[in-house]
């Protein structure tokens, strides 16, 4: 899979659908260490500060879009998994999208279809609040935030979070399609 790593973007989720439109049928991976205009769930803005892990995962979809209409909660609970694992955090997901500590978001994801005329995409984008205080947020947010760093008091590495994280979106993406089309029975 195609990795690129931007300083800056608009926002890693377009960016990837460009580079799919560009590059039809090639799964690419865009990562960006800030965005200037991060989308959240409901296109509502998602502040994407230096330090946070933010990046978009493009993928063919080899099965009829139904096959992944199920997909955000189980990426969120990778999400989640993965930071408790990594971190020995407590996390939890608040259905269905949002990673929590404590009541607090960390993390957050957002699933699209492309459905244009080249082969069909699923677009993951994930979020994570990293290295940087949450107090450097503006004060709009849906929910209260926190951040790796303020949980754990002191920085942390993100690039074995984005390695494994990359694996498991492509894991479950993949198992999603089969699942789905196991339980459909076709
Ligand atoms: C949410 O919880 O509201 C979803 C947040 C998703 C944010 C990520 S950051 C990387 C990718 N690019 C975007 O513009 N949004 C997603």
């Amino acid at each position: 899979m195609t990795r690129v790593h931007l300083p800056s973007v608009d926002s890693t989720q377009a960016e990837a659908l460009r580079r799919w439109k560009a590059n039809p049928g090639q799964p690419i991976v865009v990562r960006a260490d800030t965005q200037t205009a991060g989308i959240g769930r409901d296109a509502s803005p998602w502040q994407s500060p230096k330090g946070g892990l933010w990046f978009s995962i493009a993928l063919p979809m080899s099965r009829p879009t139904a096959h992944y209409a199920d997909l955000t909660p189980p990426l969120a609970e990778a999400v989640a998994t993965t930071l408790h694992n990594q971190f020995a955090l407590q996390t939890k997901v608040k259905w269905p999208n949002d990673v929590l500590i404590e009541g607090r978001k960390v993390a957050g994801l957002l699933a699209s279809a492309e459905l244009g005329a080249g082969p069909p995409a699923v677009i993951i984008g994930v979020g994570i609040n990293a290295n940087f205080p949450a107090s450097s947020l503006g004060n709009n947010l849906r929910l209260p935030a926190t951040t790796l760093q303020d949980e754990l008091h002191r920085l942390v590495d993100i690039e074995p979070l984005f390695d494994q994280l990359v694996i498991r979106i492509q894991e479950l993406v993949e198992a999603g399609a089969s699942t789905s089309a196991h339980r459909a029975g076709t």
